[in-house]
């Protein structure tokens, strides 16, 4: 089913705190597709040959766990999107693209591309795939076109609390209950949440190497068009686990739009303004949004019916 944008709108007023907020995934629901997948997978594409090295990373040994997430992800497509995949030997289809890839490794074992990417190149999402590496889930593989200023190589073989690290508060809040939920995942139950920030551009690729593109500026408070100039960013995270090897995939879409979407919706636009007042400093600047904040509040505040 192909979707206009979901309208997340997951920031909460009152006091700050980082939330687990998990939700059982109906797995139908597994992977979205939008009207606008033909325009992020041909920016994939170019990503993924321009700076492959930013985008696409991966531990050594961990093609047996992509490989059981990409045969999943084909029976998932196959399933639930005839209309544009179907499976031809040891390739898959995709008809609305007019592509085939190779889903299966060669006769000797070899991948020719890390089954990871090649899910990469399936759908719109960004996929990071934990594996069990001496009884403890690592960072073990990631196809990650969109980052939201985090760096993927330096996460490899870093466990979820060495990877939640810059993150201000979150392990303080969150490392114990995230460690046990992981504890209890099991294949037939998975789940999703939702993450939020505001950023200055709509670009999605944020990655923090310098390949970004130059950002745009903010707009100074009082700025009519400050509405048309920030940006609100939701990402709409999946959790799964895989019963043959035991990995937990994460995948995260990024869903992008002016702030000026909220200018007939008083109430979720003053929602917002709430938030964003009440992220404590550091919090705010790993967000990366002390620059814009007033800007964006006094915009936001200014919505009415
Ligand atoms: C129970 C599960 C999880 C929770 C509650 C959680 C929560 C969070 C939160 C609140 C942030 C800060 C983002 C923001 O809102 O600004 C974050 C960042 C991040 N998370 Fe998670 N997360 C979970 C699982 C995962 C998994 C499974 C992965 C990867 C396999 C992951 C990778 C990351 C990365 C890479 C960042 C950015 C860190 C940085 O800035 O260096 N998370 N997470």
């Amino acid at each position: 089913m192909m979707t206009d944008q979901p309208d997340y709108q997951p920031y909460l007023a009152g006091a700050f705190r980082w939330r687990l907020a998990l939700r059982p995934l109906d797995l139908q629901h597994w992977i979205e597709f939008g009207h606008d997948y033909d325009h992020e997978m041909d920016a994939k594409t170019l990503l993924f040959a321009q700076h492959p090295a930013t985008v696409n990373a991966n531990i050594p040994g961990s093609e047996d766990e992509a490989g059981e997430v990409l045969e999943n992800l084909v029976d998932f497509l196959i399933s639930t999107r005839p209309d544009w995949f179907s499976r031809e030997g040891n390739e898959i289809v995709n008809h609305h693209r007019h592509e085939r890839l190779t889903v299966s490794p060669d006769s000797t074992g070899q991948w020719r591309e890390h089954p990871l990417i090649i899910c990469g190149r399936l759908i719109q999402e960004d996929l990071a795939l934990l594996v069990e590496r001496d009884g403890q889930l690592v960072f073990g593989a990631g196809s990650v076109a969109f980052p939201n200023r985090w760096d993927l190589t330096s996460k490899l073989g870093l466990t979820m609390s060495e990877v939640h690290a810059p993150v201000d508060r979150l392990n303080e809040q969150l490392q114990d209950p995230i460690d046990s939920f992981f504890g209890r995942l099991k294949p037939e139950k998975s789940f999703w949440r939702t993450g939020w920030g505001v950023l200055e551009t709509d670009d999605l690729y944020q990655p923090v190497d310098g390949t970004a593109a130059t950002s745009p500026g903010y707009p100074s408070v009082g700025d009519p068009t400050a509405g048309d100039r920030l940006f609100l960013r939701v990402e709409r995270e999946t959790i799964r686990r895989f019963p043959r090897t035991n990995c937990v995939l994460f995948t995260i879409r990024t869903y992008v739009r002016p702030l000026s979407h909220l200018v007939d919706r008083p109430n979720d636009a003053h929602r917002l303004a709430d938030a964003l007042a009440n992220l404590p400093d550091d919090v705010r600047d790993y967000k990366r949004t002390t620059e814009l904040t007033e800007a964006a509040v006094h915009w936001l505040q200014s919505v009415t019916s």
